[in-house]
């Protein structure tokens, strides 16, 4: 994968398909302190220790059918890549967290890509799930929680298109703050 946020869209479908009813993702990029930390969380059925231990590893896992270079293990080379890592932790029946650090400079570290897009595509297709989406970058920060934008549409589906529009404009406005 060329940009982080096809990352994030892939490890968030890991939280969708482990039936999350909220997802946490959190930007945060200390471009003097020369990191970019990456963090998805959420409440989906989690994993049991053994597995956890080869979650990584794609040459172990359940699957027999299984290709080399998943998502996780994927965006754990991006992150080595860097002098950055992947740590993820998760609980059986509570939920995953999963934590991925990019040195910020370094010539091998992925370009951000389009979260703006990529919140667009997550939050269209997946009504019941409430996302909420923090970006830091230095002092400032953005924050965008679909419940608060629930509170306010009532019955109007967040995959009504002119929503879905709505929501990427917001996010894009609202990350260009960031940079000024
Ligand atoms: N957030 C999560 N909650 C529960 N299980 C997960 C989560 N993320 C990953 N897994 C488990 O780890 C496996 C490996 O994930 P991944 O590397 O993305 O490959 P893939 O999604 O293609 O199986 C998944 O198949 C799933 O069993
Ligand atoms: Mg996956």
């Amino acid at each position: 994968m060329l940009e982080l946020s096809l990352h994030v869209l892939d490890i968030v479908n890991n939280s969708i398909k482990a039936k999350a009813t909220e997802i946490e993702i959190e930007i945060n990029e200390q471009v003097l302190k020369n990191t970019l930390t990456i963090s998805i969380k959420d409440n989906g059925c989690g994993m049991d220790k053994e597995f956890l231990k080869t979650v990584t590893d794609p040459f172990k896992t359940i699957r027999t059918t299984r290709k080399v270079g998943m998502g996780l293990s994927m965006f754990q080379a991006a992150a080595e890549a860097t002098g950055g890592k992947l740590k993820i932790s998760s609980k059986k029946g509570v939920g995953t967290l999963v934590c991925v650090t990019f040195t910020y400079d370094h010539i091998d570290r992925q370009p951000l890509g389009n979260m703006a897009e990529t919140m667009q595509i997550l939050t269209s297709g997946n009504d019941s799930i409430d996302f909420i989406y923090h970006h830091i970058k230095e002092d400032k920060e953005f924050l965008f929680d679909t419940r608060q934008i629930k509170e306010i549409l009532g019955d109007v589906s967040l995959a009504n298109p002119e929503i879905t529009m709505w929501i990427r404009g917001h996010i894009e406005e609202g990350l260009a703050e960031l940079d000024s």
